[in-house]
């Protein structure tokens, strides 16, 4: 499944803002329960071999009636009972029949069967006990389609078209909801084959499933279809889908069957996602050695794609037939910014990748979930990169995957990828977030570098061979990359002694990441490196020792092409030679591995001459990126002085590339806030930030240009939101010339530019352009582009319109379940004079929030994100106030509100701390001149307002 990043409580102290354009939803947080609890949990002796669900479908009673068949293995004598998985409305009749003779085996006949539902299970409970063998359970039962997307299982949602409601049902089954469907073995580990049969009303159009059709009947006025067997699978992949959708087929030859499927009234969106999906399975397929139609054991295996306008998660990898959110897969030229359409190809390469880690080869539990998700993140940016280069996502790869792993393991509190242990609820949250995606994402492409990439190929072969239809684990996976190794002679010899999945096990097993701390000898050349676990608060709660792949160049000699690491650093420390000279050296070319560089001063100070020079561009952008990233971070956890990691910084000032920018605006953004309630400081860091900005903002220009690379559209929009945000006058005054063009001339603002045109529009407009703009969010029919318009909404300073905003977050059926908390977020970003506005709402309607923003996990979502921006002490105690006073009504959520008032305050005592350094380093700046040049900037910027 594909999901998100940041989690406001855990990470509140160390991430500003969550990296506004990262697809963030919490979707993992109620994975809970199911996991800590061995009650839920089924024994292995009964395996389930083949699966057949029949159900008849009521889509507009929200109803279905079912009747499944299961051949199961049984391989223990002398059991009384079998045991699965059901969370149904009612089930109705269970019979048993010994699966070679068909003699029925009688049940106990005061209690044939009994539902458990606390632990969602079916009892069957035997007349005398049955001894090892091949049995077939058939179970007859009702269920429900839920109407509230969130309880996932088969669930409904709606569309409009020409004016009229209409209504589908679809599937989300992970992790743990098929049992809402049919009784079954729900548990990754049993997979078995399923014949899926769907009985519908004749007006709707065919059902979809993992499979083709493979007959149609008429009973009455009504339609059965039945869908081929599918391969081998665990209940979680198997989907279904019953509505009046269409598809469009893009294919050519008929066994590499390709769809994308949609409500009515959006196939004219369909096109982009089937060009970009069609290279990206051609590529798996070369580059894995398994084609993806041949999966299917028997039967073509086909790829469909479905938008669905209500997805509780981002999309879901189910074979045959992802289910993505409708803003993850339609594009429209007019209007999908290029953010959206990079998402689109990444995140159907996420799905895609699953197909072959996760569906064909599946972990034995979700301790082990990193297995799959690394891969399917890892080839979410590299499929789509071999699809598509004009996209640029294999340098993204490191300023979205590799910075957001390193941020979320400087939290004390970061868990090991392979976690087994939990604690309670948010360990859980945290664990599927950053943690399995991006963290895993990044080790494997730090073994491709390690390994080579023909070898790490070979090695993920082998696996994928030794383990389909199966399940695989992460011992599998070492002894597959330590084959692939040991056939390549040079490997094999340069790293003797080197133990390839012990590497891998160290970056598996051990939480957070290190930072390499690296001091030079310039005239012995010898080099000392130690490493340490990073965290950003100082106090490291463990400090284990990884086994770092290191790659390093040096001014003398600089080469940043070569990534292929010259030694394992396995010890927590140890001298390298280098060559003698007064040269600098940089660590971890292009940021190939996952750790941090701290180094001695003078290091740092040449670094720093080098990259204010005229040279800067011969350091490779990633490795710039990594610097600011790296340096910011050491600011926060006081393991550099200010003046000297600032003294470094200051290059950005003539820096305009887009990943370098990418590397250090969350982070600068995060310092700005802290100092939010000392005005004096806030002020000379806000002037210092735009004084920095001017070279990017001159060298970006405010039009694109049809020459503008994938970068360059994406800095644009990166360098103008913050610009504009900071009261940049020349990015507000162009902003404004494109609003009022399109509001009073129906000019279209390019799409690529809406969000921040938008957002200044409404900010220095009044209601008539909040209602203007609200008027066109209510008849978009682009997802992506309604919400950039939802986004832009909160940012009117009108706060009877904020109020109104947040109303509508609950009330309005366009804005859609998954846009909720969305919607809260913004209205927290669009002003820092929101924030009483929207504390003051969530303290009238906290109950009501609950409810309709679809749970306590959203309204925690709604709570945590206040961390970020109770920046003042009378806001930080009114709130722990409130929060205190009520805690019984708060329920479940007084403990985060609790947390999210602990780490603000943490935020604002760090603000305190490092306030008087950072104004004395910009005070004796020799920029004094530019501050007071940026100030002058600011009065335009009001005096555009006033003359508007
Ligand atoms: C990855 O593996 C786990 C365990 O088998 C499975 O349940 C999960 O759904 C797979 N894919 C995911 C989480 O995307
Ligand atoms: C479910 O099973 C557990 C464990 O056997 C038991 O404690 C509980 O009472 C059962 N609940 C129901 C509703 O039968
Ligand atoms: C960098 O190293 C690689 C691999 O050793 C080599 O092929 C390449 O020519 C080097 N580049 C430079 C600029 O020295
Ligand atoms: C504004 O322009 C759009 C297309 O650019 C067009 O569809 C629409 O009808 C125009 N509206 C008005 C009021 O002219
Ligand atoms: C908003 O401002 C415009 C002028 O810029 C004015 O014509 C309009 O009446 C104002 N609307 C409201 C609701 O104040």
């Amino acid at each position: 499944m594909f999901v998100p990043i940041i989690f406001c409580i855990l990470l509140g102290a160390i991430s500003a803002t969550p990296h506004d354009d990262f697809r963030s939803n919490l979707e993992f947080a109620d994975y809970g329960t199911n996991w800590v609890n061995n009650g839920y949990r089924l024994n292995d002796f009964v395996q389930p071999t083949e699966m057949i669900v029949d159900l008849d479908v009521y889509l507009r009673q929200f109803r279905f009636d079912g009747v499944v068949r299961i051949n199961v293995d049984v391989t223990e004598n002398q059991l009384n009972q079998i045991v699965l998985h059901q969370n149904l409305v009612k089930v109705e009749g269970v019979n048993v029949v010994n699966a070679v003779t068909n003699d029925p085996v009688p049940l106990k006949i005061t209690d044939p069967f009994s539902v458990n539902s606390t632990f969602e299970l079916l009892v069957i409970n035997f007349d005398s006990p049955i001894n090892s063998g091949k049995y077939a359970i058939t179970v007859r039962y009702e269920g429900k389609i839920n109407e509230n997307p969130i309880d996932r299982g088969f669930y409904a949602g709606y569309y409009f078209y020409n004016g009229a409601k209409r209504y589908y049902a679809t599937t989300q089954f992970q992790p743990y909801h098929a049992r809402k469907a049919f009784p079954c073995f729900d548990e990754p580990q049993f997979k078995s084959r399923f014949t899926i049969s769907i009985t519908r009303d004749n007006d709707l159009t065919p059902s979809f499933s993992n499979m083709a059709i493979s007959r149609t009947e008429q009973i009455g006025n009504r339609v059965r279809e039945t869908f081929h067997p599918t391969p081998i699978i665990s209940a979680y992949l198997v989907a279904f889908h019953v509505s009046d959708f269409v598809s469009t087929e893009y294919t050519s030859t008929a066994s590499r069957p390709f769809k994308i499927i949609s409500r009515q009234g959006a196939t004219a969106q369909h096109a982009y996602a089937a060009e970009i999906g069609l290279k990206i399975t051609d590529a798996l397929d070369d580059y894995l050695g398994i084609q993806y139609h041949e999966m299917g054991q028997g039967v073509i295996m086909k790829n469909d794609h479905i938008a669905l306008p209500d997805f509780p998660s981002g999309a879901m990898e189910n074979w045959g037939m992802v289910n993505y959110r409708e803003a993850y897969l339609l594009y429209d030229p007019e209007h999908t910014n290029q953010n959206n359409k990079n998402f689109i190809a990444s995140i159907m390469a996420h799905e895609l990748g699953h197909k072959w880690f996760g569906n064909l080869v599946t972990c034995f539990w979700w301790s082990n979930l990193w297995l799959n998700e690394s891969f399917a993140s890892f080839f979410e940016y590299f499929a789509a990169h071999w699809a598509d280069p004009a996209l640029e996502l294999e340098d993204q790869f490191v300023v979205d995957y590799v910075h957001s792993a390193l941020t979320s393991d400087a939290s004390s509190g970061a868990t090991p990828m392979n976690w087994d242990t939990v604690e309670d609820n948010l360990s859980i949250s945290a664990h599927f977030s950053t943690t399995s995606y991006a963290k895993g994402a990044s080790v494997l492409r730090m073994m491709e570098h390690f390994l080579g990439q023909r070898n790490f190929r070979n090695g993920l072969r082998y696996y994928l061979r030794d383990n389909a239809y199966k399940i695989g684990t992460p011992e599998n996976l070492y002894d597959a990359l330590r084959q692939a190794a040991s056939e390549d002679f040079t490997f094999a010899r340069d790293f003797p002694n080197v133990n390839v999945g012990a590497v891998l096990d160290s970056w598996v097993q051990n939480p957070g990441a290190p930072v390499l701390k690296v001091d030079v000898n310039m005239e012995t050349g010898l080099i000392t490196v130690t490493q340490e676990r990073y965290v950003v608060t100082g106090n490291q709660p463990s400090n284990p020792t990884w086994q770092i792949p290191l790659t390093w160049t040096h001014a003398g000699e600089m080469n940043f092409t070569n990534l292929r690491p010259k030694t394992v650093l396995s010890s927590p420390s140890t001298t390298i030679q280098g060559a003698p000279g007064h040269n600098w050296v940089i660590f971890n070319v292009a940021q190939s591995g996952l750790y941090r560089v701290n180094y001695d001063s003078h290091n740092w100070e040449m670094l720093g001459s080098y990259l204010k020079s005229t040279n800067r561009q011969n350091i490779h952008k990633l490795n710039r990126a990594q610097i600011v990233n790296d340096l910011l971070f050491f600011i926060r956890s006081n393991d550099i002085s200010k003046a000297l990691g600032f003294g470094v910084l200051d290059f950005l000032g003539s820096e305009t590339d887009y990943y370098v920018w990418a590397g250090a605006l969350t982070q600068l953004d995060w310092i700005r806030r802290r100092l939010e309630h000392i005005p004096q400081a806030h002020e000379a860091f806000t002037n210092y930030l735009l004084s920095l900005m001017n070279a990017v903002i001159n060298h970006l220009g405010y039009n694109e240009l049809a020459t503008d690379s994938t970068s360059t559209i994406l800095n644009r929009m990166q360098i103008m939101n913050f610009a504009c945000n900071l009261g940049h006058a020349g990015c507000i005054a162009d902003s404004l010339n494109k609003w009022n063009s399109f509001k009073n001339n129906n000019e279209t603002v390019p799409k690529n530019l809406r969000r921040y045109v938008y957002c200044t529009g409404l900010r220095e407009g009044n209601a008539t352009d909040y209602e203007f703009l609200l008027e066109k969010y209510n008849s978009g029919e682009n997802t992506a582009d309604m919400v950039v318009m939802l986004r832009a909404l909160a940012c009117s300073r009108d706060q009877t319109r904020i109020v109104h905003y947040l109303q509508e977050s609950m009330n309005n059926d366009k804005i859609r379940i998954h846009d909720r908390t969305n919607a809260w977020a913004y209205a927290l970003q669009g002003n820092p004079e929101n924030l009483p506005t929207v504390l003051n709402f969530f303290y009238n309607n906290f109950a009501e929030i609950r409810t309709k923003y679809g749970g306590e996990i959203r309204l925690n979502t709604c709570i945590s994100s206040f961390t970020a921006h109770l920046t003042s002490h009378e806001r930080i105690e009114e709130f722990h106030s409130f929060v205190y006073q009520n805690q019984i009504a708060l329920e479940g959520s007084f403990s985060v509100g609790d947390s999210v008032a602990r780490s603000a305050n943490a935020n604002m005592l760090w603000g305190n701390a490092n306030a008087p350094e950072i104004y004395e380093f910009l005070n004796t700046k020799s920029g004094a001149a530019t501050i007071v040049a940026s100030s002058i900037l600011l009065l335009a910027a009001s005096l555009v307002q006033m003359l508007r």
